[in-house]
């Protein structure tokens, strides 16, 4: 028996986006396909890909910020989004649960606002009992929490760095106390110099709050010192999924193989002398991805079989998930 209690289960996920295509069709981009996983309490899964191959919107669908299109979320214990269903599941019980921080952090804060009313609005949905001097208080315990002070309040986000805006947003998923946090690429769009500090800060704040994330990157280098475990994700599809530690270092998906050969090394004879894979080709669309595995097109040891079946999402050694005919 798996002594983990699972927080979130993911079974079978789909979303696609309709798209009007002419004037009576409407054709579909399957940006997340069948995706099937389990997120432990306290662990930190990092999800990795290409721009473009479906992360976000897992990560929302998820949180039913995107309606999936089918598949089942369990959250908890509690079946939060049932395809088969035809009765919708509220999520407001849910929602103080589970925030997000958001890839853009200038994009997600509303310019109008001053940062103690962005703060203050998710504290006073999450905490209507709070008023006066106890609900401003608690703004500023939570701008202090992220590095931020009570002078801050009342700016507005144009007037911060990107740094302090995702220490805003931070604040603001903070606000409900949550136990689940979809981590959206939050320093890919920060200075290469403070985005080990945003990192630092969400770690610390994982261990003091018992948090579970699930931690958004396209590149695996990011990740990898951050994550328990990683998955792998191209064109809609979960690839692979491991312990970080053996998915770097024995990767079994020939996808997540040339990834991992595009990180550098920190001996740089040794990243001359390793073979790189490089892939051949673009990333299909996900209007009409490629038949059997997605992957096939791009793969160096795709085989006719390859184009033909796709490929099931199989546990090939303890722990660690992969769909490829290869294996
Ligand atoms: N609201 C939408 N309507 C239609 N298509 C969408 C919508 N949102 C996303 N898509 C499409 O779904 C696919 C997956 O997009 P998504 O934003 O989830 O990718 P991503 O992995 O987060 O990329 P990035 O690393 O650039 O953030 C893309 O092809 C995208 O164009
Ligand atoms: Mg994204």
């Amino acid at each position: 028996m798996d002594e983990r209690k699972a927080l979130l289960e993911v079974q079978h996920l789909r979303k696609y986006f309709p798209i009007k295509s002419g004037m009576f069709r409407t054709e579909y981009v399957q940006a997340v396909e069948d995706v099937t996983f389990t997120l432990y309490a306290g662990e930190t899964l990092g999800i990795v890909g290409e721009s473009g191959c479906g992360k976000s919107t897992l990560g929302r669908s998820i949180l039913r910020l995107h309606e999936p299109t089918s598949g089942k979320v369990i959250y908890d214990g509690t079946v939060i989004y049932d395809g088969e269903k035809k009765t919708q599941i509220s999520m407001l019980p849910y929602r103080k649960r589970m925030q997000i921080i958001f890839q853009d952090p200038s994009a997600s804060l509303d310019p109008r606002m001053t940062v103690g009313e962005i703060v203050g609005e998710a504290l006073s949905v999450h905490r209507p009992d709070l008023k006066g001097k106890a609900y401003r208080a608690r703004i500023n315990e939570l701008l202090e929490t992220v590095g931020l002070n009570s002078e801050h309040s009342n700016r507005f986000p144009h007037e911060f760095s990107g740094g302090q805006q995702q220490r805003v947003g931070i604040a603001r998923a903070l606000a409900a106390e949550p136990e689940f946090i979809v981590c959206d690429e939050p320093i890919s769009a920060l200075d290469v110099s403070i985005q080990s500090q945003v990192v630092n800060m969400l770690e610390d704040l994982q261990k003091e709050r018992s948090l579970t994330y699930l931690f958004i990157a396209h590149d695996i280098s990011v990740v990898r010192h951050i994550s328990n475990r990683i998955g792998v994700m191209y064109l809609g599809q979960m690839v692979e999924l491991a312990e970080s530690y053996e998915l770097c270092s024995a990767p079994l998906h020939p996808y997540t193989q040339s990834l991992l050969s595009a990180v550098p090394l920190p001996d740089p004879d040794k990243t001359r002398a390793r073979q790189r894979t490089i892939l051949e080709g673009d990333v299909p669309s996900p209007l009409h991805p490629p038949t059997g595995c997605r992957f096939h097109t791009r793969c160096p040891y795709a085989t006719e079989e390859c184009a033909k079946s796709a490929p099931e999402w199989k546990e090939h050694r303890p722990g660690h998930f992969a769909s490829c005919h290869k294996l």
